[in-house]
């Protein structure tokens, strides 16, 4: 991971068989995308009414998730929105995306090896007063206390984006939207990874009792979490 001037860039925090893109926005053309047959097909789904800053996030994230995909091998194709906002991915694929000061990142891999791929990326500037409270609940609170003691904001932002991040790989299954009630946090295995385990079934496949541990990676004031989840 490296940061030059204050274009802050990150390492793929993934294996090998899953391609990780970073783009800034202000690398997107947005008037080239407008006539690029495939990025032209990705805004019109978006829709005319979204301002010009919503207009570029978006076009970098589609743009980064093209890049990760071309890294696998797979076909050049538009990637359509779905009915809660999720990418649709191309046929045989699976991925995710991720927005944050002026960066889009994104990750995919092949649906025989991944069943979900989850990027987050957040701010310490993201986090407020109630936060950690609307997130956790006592009993994840207690479990995180001697990091929540040394790292206070930065244990809260990491929680968050790792939620997120796995609302993002899990959601290709799970279908609906799902609360951060449903996920109870701990922390992981190694250093800088939190480990969440569902407390409610959210999908035949994916029930109550099952663990996910979750990466993060910090360079402040950013917090990315990661995670990819193995088809079975
Ligand atoms: C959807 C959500 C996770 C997005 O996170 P965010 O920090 O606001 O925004 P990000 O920039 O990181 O991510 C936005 C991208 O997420 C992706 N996304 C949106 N909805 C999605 C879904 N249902 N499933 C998978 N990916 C989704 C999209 O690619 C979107 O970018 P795009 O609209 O340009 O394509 C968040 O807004 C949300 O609704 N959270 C509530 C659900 C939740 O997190 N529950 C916790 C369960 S433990």
């Amino acid at each position: 991971m490296k940061a030059s001037g204050d274009r802050v860039s990150w390492d793929s925090p993934f294996p090998e068989t899953i391609r990780f893109a970073q783009l800034d926005w202000d690398q997107v053309d947005l008037d080239l995308a407008q006539v690029d047959p495939i990025a032209s097909r990705e805004l019109m789904a978006l829709g005319e009414g979204s301002i010009d800053a919503r207009r570029r996030e978006f076009a970098a994230g589609r743009a980064a998730a093209r890049q990760a995909l071309h890294g696998l091998g797979a076909d050049r194709v538009p990637i359509l929105i779905g009915g809660s906002r999720e990418p649709i991915w191309p046929t045989g694929t699976i991925g995710t995306i991720a927005h944050s000061d002026g960066m889009a990142l994104a990750a995919a891999g092949w649906r025989k090896q991944y069943s979900g791929v989850g990027l987050d990326i957040e701010s310490l500037d993201r986090v407020f007063a109630d936060l950690l409270a609307m997130i956790t609940t006592e009993s994840e609170r207690v479990s995180l206390r001697r990091m929540l003691r040394e790292a206070p904001d930065r244990t809260t932002v990491s929680v968050f984006a790792a939620k997120e991040a796995l609302y993002k790989a899990l959601f290709p299954q799970v279908g609906k939207l799902f609360g951060f009630d449903v996920a109870h946090v701990r922390p992981g295995p190694n250093p800088g990874s939190l480990t969440i385990e569902l407390v409610d079934d959210l999908a035949a496949d994916v029930s109550a009792g099952t663990s996910y541990v979750v990466k993060t990676t910090w360079q402040p004031p950013l917090v990315l979490a990661s995670l990819a989840i193995e088809a079975t």
